[in-house]
């Protein structure tokens, strides 16, 4: 399709249950929905997309992704133990065999991945521990390559500690310099509880004084003592940093004294710092050191959603030296997080297609997102009628739209049956009651 023509997208089902809609996009934003859409003459030259009552959504927006890492999976060998700490250590065993060239393919074939999913937007940490700074100039023009059909955000990432690794914050200042978006951390890395608060006073006054937004790794750990987001949400309040703040992981607070718990909470929420799980490799690399029972690890979700801050999902890893699953699909983050947190109402269900969408792209910031008059066209269209049923069948991106156009599509799912008596084809969707 053309970029510049206009789309009529017809007969939808929105996330908030309106159904039978029509969705109008003239230039890349979206002109009218609804009647006011229905109202229209059809403008000339208009582009069609019969949405046949299905569910059509902002696209997926992904808060936390380390795509300088992505696809790497067996280079140069495998993580045995499966660990954080030995994930970290083969990172470092693989970046000096790096090339800007393949991490670039690798980064453009996960957006290719990730377009194909309707996950347009993602937020991805850049390893900034290397003097000759390969990942950051590759995602830097990978970030400008994928510009017309994917929101790339780069997080100037410290993977082996601002303080423990000589010239990383020199490393970091010159990332940043480049034109990466965002100011990373790992303090939970650094050597002692000291140093770690030392780096979030330093990361922080560093993203005051630039204007940039924070978002570090924080409390990645099963440490019930690990304390660094109580420092993050005080320094955010101390600078006037109020909602350009993400604390990524969390996942000490899983495991603190609940008395604790239960003063951080209010300290978050006050300091508008917002906080991303990452389901799948929360449930992956936490509670290894367990016997039985083992910790899940994923960080208060419900509690932090009702003390009224932002929590968003993110994938964080695919085929990495953390991770060897994944294929970009947000839904099966959504549906990890839902099991985790036990979200299993209506509410929370919601909330977690949420996580994936609206809440991660407050965390990016973006401009423009959500299905309103005036944004940008941008959206995909789900096989499924509901957020509830898209997470439980990881439904199928019918089509992907973006800036007006449609840029993926998928069959849908269905499977041929040969049972006596029983309908020939069967697919797994159902309609809601009533
Ligand atoms: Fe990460």
């Amino acid at each position: 399709m053309n970029a510049t023509a206009p789309l009529v997208i017809d007969n939808a089902t929105l996330p908030d249950g309106r159904r039978g809609m029509r969705v109008l996009a003239l230039d890349g934003r979206i002109a009218a929905i609804g009647p006011a859409a229905a109202a229209q003459p059809l403008p000339a030259g208009a582009q069609w997309l019969d949405a046949q009552g299905w569910l059509l959504s902002p696209p997926f927006v992904d808060a936390h992704f380390h795509l300088d890492a992505t696809l790497s999976h067996g280079l140069p060998r495998v993580n045995a133990s499966g660990t954080l700490l030995e994930g970290i250590a083969l990172w470092g065993e693989l970046k000096p065999l790096l090339t800007e060239e393949a991490i670039a393919e690798r980064a453009l074939a996960y957006c290719d991945w990730a377009v194909a999913r309707g996950l347009l937007a993602i937020r991805s940490h850049v390893d900034i521990c290397d003097d000759r700074l390969l990942a950051v100039r590759a995602l830097l023009a990978v970030k400008r390559q994928v510009a017309p059909y994917l929101d790339l955000q780069l997080v100037a990432f410290p993977q082996d500690g601002l303080l423990r690794s000589p010239g990383a914050l020199a490393n970091l200042q010159r990332a940043l310099d480049l034109g990466v978006d965002v100011i990373g951390g790992i303090p939970h890395f650094e050597r002692t509880q000291a140093e770690g608060a030392e780096s979030v006073r330093i990361l922080c006054e560093l993203a005051a004084a630039r204007g940039l937004p924070v978002d570090m790794h924080c409390d990645e750990s099963d440490d019930p003592q690990s304390r660094h987001i109580e420092t993050l949400a005080f320094h955010t309040q101390r600078l006037g940093l109020q909602g350009r703040v993400t604390g990524s992981h969390l996942t000490s607070m899983h495991s603190m004294d609940n008395y604790y718990a239960s003063k951080l909470l209010p300290l978050i929420a006050e300091s508008q710092v917002h906080v991303v799980a990452n389901p799948l490799i929360n449930i992956t690399l936490q509670g290894r050191h367990d016997h039985y029972p083992k910790r899940r690890g994923m960080t208060r979700v419900p509690e932090l959603l009702a003390a009224g801050v932002n929590v968003a999902f993110g994938h964080d890893c695919v085929m990495d030296p953390w991770y060897s699953f994944g294929s970009a699909c947000m839904l099966e983050v959504a549906a990890m997080g839902l099991h985790l947190a036990q979200m299993t109402s209506s509410l929370g269900q919601r909330q977690c297609f949420d996580a994936v969408t609206v809440n991660a792209a407050r965390v990016l910031g973006l401009p423009g997102y959500g299905l309103a008059v005036g944004g940008r066209a941008d959206a995909v269209l789900l096989q499924a009628r509901t957020p509830e049923e898209a997470i439980r069948l990881r439904a199928q991106r019918l089509a992907v739209v973006r800036g007006g156009a449609v840029v993926a599509r998928m069959a849908p799912a269905t499977a041929e049956l040969a049972l006596p008596g029983r309908p020939a084809s069967v697919d797994f969707t159902r309609q809601p009651p009533g």
